[in-house]
């Protein structure tokens, strides 16, 4: 396993090279991003298939904004990693901020019977909705809480924090919370990194998916705009606004507010863009002491261990499988 040093090392030199093909303008063209991304996101690729194995090899290897399928099969795989990490544990709480319908959370209360699973969301109504379906059942150790992940009210000494597609700021105060709560493993997937900072500019692209996602702001932009300027919580907070990016030291070190957020506006047709906002976010999980994995905006984080599967604040059997 890397030591802090050496995975600090790997983001900041992959964020460099990113940074300097988005500079140069090597984004949005299929070839030139490939050639991009297998060049600066290599190493840590091969870091995650040494550690988690079985990632499907999907036509875009290393980002998944492009089509809810792809989405929906790495959420299936994180939750098999999340069972082979905890499997056995007894006791701790799992907490599932912006859990909207709750399925994730309710599965892995399923799976993993000893843990009590706390799925959270701004809203509830969804969650309610689901447990209503005749043929869904909820499990006893499943709770639903309302809660504004940006002002974080669940208590307790959370055993993990798992966000599967929180959108934009949303994934970063999952990872906060994580950090702040000193839980021992996080494990999320990032989602419409374009709305990060407070963000709601796209960059206007030929393709079909910037076509598509231009028409939903046309029709959403008046929401979009209240939801912001109101900063109640509801996908935007002022403590996650432009200013507030990068989220790492390192990065701050590379690159500035106002080119993230232009990244950010690409982030919608551009893999590279993508991973730049995620490489920043590795940062800041190897800066607060985790020992992380990142690949195709997925993160595993964990505080970094003593020995095996010992860590600073308890203990789970931390088992490498071959999903
Ligand atoms: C688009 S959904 C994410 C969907 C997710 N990718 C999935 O597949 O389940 C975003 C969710 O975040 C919730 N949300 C928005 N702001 C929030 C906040 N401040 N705290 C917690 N949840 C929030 C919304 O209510 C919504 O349920």
């Amino acid at each position: 396993m890397a030591g802090g040093k050496d995975q600090l090392e790997m983001g900041a030199v992959a964020m460099e090279g990113l940074l300097g093909e988005f500079r140069a303008g090597n984004i949005y063209e299929r070839g030139l991003e490939k050639i991009g991304l297998k060049r600066h996101l290599g190493e840590l690729s091969r870091r995650w298939d040494e550690k988690f194995a079985g990632l499907l090899a999907e036509p875009s290897a290393y980002s998944s904004s492009k089509g809810l399928p792809p989405q929906g099969r790495r959420d299936e795989y994180l939750k098999r990693i999340i069972v082979g990490l905890l499997e056995g544990s007894e006791g701790g709480m799992i907490v599932n901020p912006a859990c909207v319908w709750g399925r994730h959370s309710r599965d892995l209360a399923r799976r993993l019977r000893g843990l009590n699973v706390v799925g959270s969301d701004i809203r509830g109504a969804w969650d309610w909705l689901y447990g209503h379906i005749p043929w869904t059942r909820t499990p006893a150790n499943y709770q639903f809480m309302r809660d504004d992940i940006f002002n974080p009210k669940v208590q307790g000494a959370p055993s993990a924090v798992v966000s599967f597609g929180a959108c934009a700021s949303l994934s970063d105060a999952a990872m906060d919370y994580a950090i702040g709560s000193h839980c021992p493993l996080l494990v999320c997937r990032a989602c419409c990194h374009l709305y990060i900072g407070g963000n709601t500019d796209i960059v206007k692209r030929p393709d079909f998916w910037n076509r598509v996602s231009r028409f939903q702001h046309f029709i959403f932009a008046k929401r979009l705009a209240k939801l912001r300027e109101r900063a109640d919580g509801h996908y935007f907070s002022r403590k996650y606004s432009a200013e507030h990016y990068p989220r790492s030291e390192t990065a701050k070190r590379l690159t500035n507010s106002k080119e993230v957020i232009e990244v950010a506006r690409d982030a919608l047709s551009s893999d590279i863009c993508r991973s730049i906002i995620d490489l920043d976010r590795y940062l800041h999980l190897a800066e607060a002491g985790y020992d992380v994995w990142y690949r195709a905006e997925m993160f595993i984080a964990q505080i970094a261990t003593n020995t095996a599967g010992t860590t600073e604040r308890g203990c789970f059997a931390v088992v490498d499988r071959n999903l």
